[in-house]
């Protein structure tokens, strides 16, 4: 079977991250989020990966070229413009040669079972099968009414409180017939989750639920993308940790050097080429990227910082998102906050509302 990665999307709720980055190349614990995706595939033994691309779309290629170097074959269809999640779909068609394709959101963290999600499709026969999580604010997402026998009775996407009966939602994960995918109207722009599901339920085609459980976030928002890498730092879910542990709960990219007088209070995990200097502390849940430097009597915490940031003398950092290439002035205190790409912080603490809430739980 193949599948499809939508990885399309402008990922505007991840701004100012996806200025320089599509959010499937945002870094995720150092590296681009899709390879977690491609590794989820290739675990339910799926090689075959469609990328449904708009923008930014020669970024995906350029990193990750034929898939090779991830054990799988990666073949990419661009839309000129958004032709939305059904029109991404539709597109991907001549790449699939009549098959039955497995679709996935290209914003998703998680380590569902496709492999039973695929064989439950196939034992009941449907003609899509959508896996669906349970949520505590079902209204960001697109709820799924279910009846007692796992057939979808109806489907709202991003329904208002006062519509939302239950918190079972769909995890952005499909098995799709290719009948279903013929039927699509080509080259306009069209909703999955909008209109072509409405449309299926109408007609009552066989669209059935597959209560999915184990870890899964759609880490589309600042404060789902920190969650995620605090969640990958706790091991709550099992994903691989780039770099070697050299310590209690720390992993290290080569090169690292670390001043003897520092404190490193895992987890945290360094790219390569990281410096910390003396009396710094850094931890616990902490990433930094490849060539970050930490100054002098600096503490780093519950934060992430991208590539080449560069964290001042005696500055505070708590519950941050830091975008690559920024410098954090000497003695800067920010706590939640996130910081653009390449700018300079001066001093004083600014709170984003979005990170301030805490994000373990
Ligand atoms: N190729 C392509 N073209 N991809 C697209 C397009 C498009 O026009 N529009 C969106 N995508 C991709 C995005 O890049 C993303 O990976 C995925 O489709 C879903 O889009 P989001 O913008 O992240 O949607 P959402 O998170 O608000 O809602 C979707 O995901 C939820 C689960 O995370 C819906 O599918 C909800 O029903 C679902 O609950
Ligand atoms: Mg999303």
């Amino acid at each position: 079977m193949k599948a499809i990665i939508l990885a399309g999307g402008r990922g505007t709720r991840l701004r100012p991250l996806t200025h320089d980055n599509p959010k499937g190349l945002v870094p995720m614990v150092t590296r681009p989020f899709i390879e977690y995706q491609i590794e989820l595939l290739r675990t339910h033994g799926i090689h075959r990966i469609v990328l449904s691309l708009n923008y930014m779309a020669p970024e995906f290629s350029r990193r990750l070229q034929d898939g090779a170097r991830w054990g799988v074959s990666i073949e990419y269809a661009v839309e000129d413009v958004p032709l939305g999640t059904a029109g991404a779909i539709k597109n991907c068609e001549t790449c699939l040669g009549g098959e039955r394709v497995l679709v996935l959101n290209g914003d998703v963290l998680t380590d569902v079972d496709l492999g039973r999600l695929n064989a439950e499709h196939e034992e009941r026969g449907s003609d899509v099968t959508i896996a669906t999580v349970t949520v505590d604010d079902p209204a960001a997402y697109g709820l799924v009414l279910v009846d007692s026998t796992g057939l979808v009775t109806g489907f709202l996407e991003k329904p208002g409180w006062d519509e939302v009966a239950v918190n079972t939602i769909n995890a952005g994960i499909y098995v799709i017939e290719p009948s279903i995918i013929a039927d699509l109207p080509q080259g306009r722009e069209i909703s999955f989750e909008r209109e072509v599901i409405p449309a299926l339920l109408a007609k009552g085609a066989a669209v059935r639920a597959h209560a999915s459980r184990g870890y899964w976030l759609d880490i589309g928002t600042l404060r789902n993308y920190l969650k995620a890498h605090m969640d990958i730092l706790d091991r709550r879910i099992d994903v691989m940790i780039p770099g070697r542990k050299v310590g209690r709960g720390v992993w290290s990219g080569k090169n690292a050097v670390v001043h003897r007088t520092a404190r490193l209070a895992g987890p945290v995990v360094m790219g390569h080429h990281v410096a910390i200097q003396a009396r710094a502390e850094v931890g616990p849940r902490v990433v930094l990227g490849h060539g970050c430097s930490v100054g002098e009597g600096a503490h780093v915490s519950e934060s992430v910082l991208h590539d080449g940031v560069q964290v001042g003398k005696g500055a505070k950092v708590r519950r941050c998102i830091v975008a690559a290439a920024a410098r954090i002035g000497d003695a800067c205190r920010l706590d939640s906050m996130v910081v653009a790409p390449s700018s300079v912080v001066g001093a004083g603490t600014r709170v984003d509302p979005e990170l301030s809430a805490p994000v373990a739980g």
